[in-house]
């Protein structure tokens, strides 16, 4: 079993893996389009030529990068291949000198073992303006928000449009404009 970087005639088999464990949430779902416009992201698992597992690595600057659709197929889970690909990821993670490593997930007990730590969403504006913000679970995320290394000081994306409303004020638009 090995890891390598994907390449464009992976993603076939890699939108299948994912498929596999988005129908119940367990994986954000990914288009085969998204896949391949994102494929320099993946890294994929091997066994005697066969893809059996991929993870992705999303960055957003030196503060931060994030792990997204991580999975081995059922069949072979329980063989170090989930833990291989977690190791690959933090190694172009390491590459690419990024102080945060993040991710969200509903396993958090397979993450703690591979030195992940529980962190608060708040901590990560960058994915809570990426795609936090529209996700209809926002106020109400059972997903647990996991970092190893150095909390990100800063945002790099702008704040979405919405952002005022989610957070459960809005100015009072029609008072202003009455009281002109
Ligand atoms: C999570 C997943 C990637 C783990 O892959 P895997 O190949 O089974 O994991 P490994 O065999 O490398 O396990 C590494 C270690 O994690 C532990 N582990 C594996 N799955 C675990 C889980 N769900 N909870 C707690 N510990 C787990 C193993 O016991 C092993 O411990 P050890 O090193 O002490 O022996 C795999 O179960 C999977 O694809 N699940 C479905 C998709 C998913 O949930 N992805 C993560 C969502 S963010």
């Amino acid at each position: 079993m090995r890891t390598r970087k994907a390449i464009l005639p992976d993603a076939k088999d890699i939108h299948e893996l994912i498929c596999a464990y988005s129908g119940d949430g367990t994986l954000l779902p990914r288009t085969l389009p998204e896949i391949c416009e994102n494929v320099r992201d993946f890294v994929v698992l091997e066994d005697e030529d066969k893809i059996i597992g991929c993870g992705a690595l999303h960055l957003y600057g030196t503060h931060l990068a994030e792990i997204r659709s991580i999975t081995v197929a059922p069949w072979a889970q329980g063989k170090g291949g989930g833990g291989k690909l977690v190791k690959a990821l933090l190694a172009e993670a390491k590459r690419h000198r990024v102080d945060c490593i993040c991710l969200f997930t509903r396993k958090p007990d397979f993450f703690v073992g591979q030195g992940f730590s529980v962190a608060q969403r708040e901590d990560l504006p960058d994915k809570i303006y990426k795609d936090c913000h529209a996700c209809p679970r926002f106020h109400c995320c059972d997903e647990v928000a996991m970092v190893r290394g150095d909390l990100p000081k800063f945002a790099i994306l702008p704040e979405p449009a919405n952002w005022v409303q989610l957070q459960g004020w809005s100015p009072n638009v029609e008072e202003q404009t009455t009281s002109r």
